[in-house]
């Protein structure tokens, strides 16, 4: 995740942190004043993030990514730096892919980013409609290698 502008964002978003395997690098690239908010829909997942994570500048919600505006306002802030997602966009509904990636443009200030890790290219297209430029990546040192998604808000 280097490169990313993280240490001076003053709001992040995890969608779909699952086990927290992204996150724990997050809370490392984060500034001591970012606020970041997390959501993961499965029960379990965020009973053990909850667990795991003890860092005052998380908010961590057990809901869904098609609402983080509801959250952030929640949270008394009007929008998100940076958005960072592991949601499985390729594999979800269509109505609810579009409520969710709709849903982080509608919260992201202007120019501001949306990173989605994929394991296809099925999402190039969508991602393009809605923001004003999306650049792929191919990381093949995860596993399974994965494409990430940078995506900017005009
Ligand atoms: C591929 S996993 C994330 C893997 C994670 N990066 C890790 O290393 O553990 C995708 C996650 O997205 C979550 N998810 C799927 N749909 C969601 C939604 N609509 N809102 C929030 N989280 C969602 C799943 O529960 C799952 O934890």
């Amino acid at each position: 995740m280097n490169g990313l502008t993280l240490s001076n964002a003053k709001v992040v978003v995890e969608l779909g942190p699952g086990t927290g395997v992204f996150t724990e690098e997050l809370l490392n690239l984060i500034g001591p004043k970012t606020q970041l908010l997390i959501i993961e829909i499965n029960a379990s997942f965020y009973k053990l993030l909850k667990e795991k994570i003890q860092d005052p500048r998380v908010t961590l919600v057990n809901g869904s990514a098609a609402d983080i505006g509801f959250y952030l306002k929640k949270m008394n802030v009007k929008d998100a730096d940076v958005i960072i997602s592991s949601i499985p966009l390729a594999v979800l509904p269509t109505r609810l892919r579009n409520r969710v990636v709709l849903s982080a443009r509608h919260a992201l200030r202007s120019k501001g980013k949306y990173i989605q890790f994929q394991y296809s290219l099925q999402s190039q297209k969508m991602l393009g409609k809605v923001f004003s430029s999306v650049q792929i990546k191919h990381c093949l040192l995860n596993i399974p290698p994965a494409f990430i998604y940078s995506c900017i808000k005009e």
